[in-house]
């Protein structure tokens, strides 16, 4: 009887940034930073399939039809890569290969950290579908290997990081809060966006994580919107008109509060409900290349690996 290769789909959800203070750039070239992490529930899909073959296959579809790397330089192929090279390392043995196709839906270089969520979705769907057991700490130093965002991928909810991204402190869930994300035809790239930073004096308190964490701990959703705040506002919009003038439109349609999604070009808007997140949205479709509604996801409810079975 013919049985069907093991394979598994899985969800990379994207984040926004509740907070992101930015400090000073260090000795190793990276910025300091503390922020407030949200998943949501805008995603890319991944299946992963084994193969007799060993090795990795990669093929990408990005659902606007976009430009995104479908060979050995995407992010979700080196995590697969690390992720195998662990378990090498750590004696493990595989004579079979994996094939993965991922299906894009959010958009690149827009703070989304969509390439990032890829990364870690691959890391542990490799790890499951290979029964490679890798150690909680192996799968965050190579998540941190493959970028600063990735680690918060692997777990996912509400979450303070530190660091350059990497130091993760869980935070309790989030209440359930509707969104608009609009993603304007300009893109920004990260590595650019520090380097307009280090530029700004006059950067927001950098007590906004604090306050944001504190109102997480007694879930006063006011506080919450009050406190939002990133650092990567003031130099992007300065560059970027069209995004200032995004943010004030998102307001005037309705949304309770607007923000840059970490360094952009994304920004999203908050809203009461889902109705309301859908009438912002109908403000921004067509004129927009990227406009989508999405809600705060718990940590349960952001796993990548959550309600997926092997099959
Ligand atoms: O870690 P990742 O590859 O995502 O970072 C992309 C770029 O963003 C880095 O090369 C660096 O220029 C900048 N960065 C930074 N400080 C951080 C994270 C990223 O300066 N904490």
């Amino acid at each position: 009887m013919l049985t069907a290769p093991p394979s598994l789909k899985v969800r990379a959800f994207a984040k926004i940034n509740l907070t992101l203070d930015v400090f000073s750039r260090r000795a190793d070239g990276y910025h300091g930073l503390a922020s407030v992490m949200q998943a949501i529930s805008l995603h890319d899909t991944l299946t992963l399939t084994r193969r007799e073959e060993p090795g990795i296959g990669f093929t990408c579809a990005a659902l606007d039809g976009s430009d995104v790397p479908a060979d050995e330089t995407n992010l979700a192929y080196r995590a697969a890569l690390s992720a195998f090279q662990a378990a090498s390392e750590a004696g493990v043995g595989i004579d079979s290969g994996v094939t993965i196709h991922l299906e894009k839906r959010i958009p690149s270089q827009a703070g989304l950290g969509g390439g990032s969520s890829d990364a870690a979705a691959a890391l542990l769907s490799v790890n499951s579908l290979f029964g490679l057991k890798l150690s909680v700490e192996t799968l965050h130093r190579c998540a941190a290997a493959l970028g600063s965002d990735v680690p918060f991928f692997l777990t996912g909810g509400t979450a303070t990081a530190r660091g350059r991204g990497e130091n993760l402190t869980a935070l309790p869930d989030m209440p359930p809060c509707w969104l608009v994300v609009v993603k304007p035809e300009e893109s920004v790239s990260t590595g650019w966006a520090y380097t307009q930073l280090d530029a700004v004096v006059d950067r927001a308190s950098h007590r906004a994580t604090k306050r944001m964490e504190e109102a997480l701990r007694t879930q006063d959703n006011e506080r919450m919107l009050a406190f939002a705040s990133n650092d990567f506002e003031l130099p992007v919009f300065m560059h970027f008109p069209r995004l200032a003038w995004l943010h004030d439109e998102l307001r005037m349609a309705g949304a309770l509060t607007a923000h840059l999604c970490g360094s952009g070009s994304a920004l999203y808007g908050t809203a009461p409900d889902e109705a309301a997140a859908r009438r912002i949205a109908a403000h921004f479709t067509g004129r927009y290349p990227h406009v989508a509604t999405a809600r705060t996801l718990s940590r349960a409810e952001s796993d990548p690996l959550g309600g997926n079975e092997l099959s």
